[in-house]
């Protein structure tokens, strides 16, 4: 199996090194208690105005009709490797506060924040998720009856990681790649931003 934690500079918390966008899944399912807990976290994500502007759709792998609905959604990049998982979920963010029905202009960032709980509490559980861009956004719209007020986010695989030999290339490779980020320096300023 890949383990990829992130090798930092400076001390961070073992549930932020563990998780990494795997690929690979086993063929072992998410319980519906766990998957549950993985909503609650991303429940728990702090929101303007406590708005909660997320929603997620679900479907297990064994759901083979909802599953494929949903995987029939992503592009070409993401459907060979993304089939293995054992659940998917579409991200939406409602762009419009409840209240009076004004933009909301945190919706995006609010879901991103909802999706980023999900995650470090799937890593605590030994699951794996990765979020997926790379979806037919018309297509998505279409299959899910969506209105203009729903967007959809992002897409993620949810799983426990299987080993990398069972992908095919390119994924093959990019499971096994060492992970890097930018320097803080490129990105953390004191006092104000750098002179252009
Ligand atoms: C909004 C968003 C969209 C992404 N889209 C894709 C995608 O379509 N396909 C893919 O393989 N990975 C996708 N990723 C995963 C990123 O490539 C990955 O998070 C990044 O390379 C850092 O790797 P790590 O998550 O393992 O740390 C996406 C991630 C985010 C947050």
């Amino acid at each position: 199996m890949s383990v990829k934690h992130a090798q930092t500079k400076y001390p961070v918390a073992d549930f932020i090194k563990h998780r990494w966008s795997a690929r690979s899944f086993s063929n072992q399912p998410i319980d519906d208690e766990t998957l549950r807990t993985l909503f609650e976290a991303a429940a728990w994500a702090p929101s303007a105005m406590n708005e909660q502007p997320w929603r997620f759709v679900y479907a297990h792998r064994e759901q083979t009709e909802a599953f494929g609905q949903l995987w029939s959604c992503l592009l070409p990049g993401n459907q060979p490797w993304a089939k293995n998982a054992a659940v998917l979920v579409l991200v939406l963010a409602h762009k419009a506060f409840a209240q009076n029905g004004q933009l909301n202009r945190h919706y995006l960032h609010d879901t991103g924040m909802a999706t980023t709980n999900l995650l470090l509490q799937a890593g605590e559980l030994g699951i794996h998720g990765h979020p997926m861009g790379g979806f037919d956004v018309a297509k998505t719209r279409e299959t899910y009856n969506l209105p203009d007020e729903l967007e959809p986010v992002t897409v993620l695989a949810l799983g426990y990681v299987g080993p990398a030999e069972q992908l095919e290339e390119p994924f093959r490779s990019r499971e096994l790649a060492a992970r890097s980020r930018k320097p803080l320096e490129e990105f953390v300023f004191e006092n104000n931003l750098p002179k252009q």
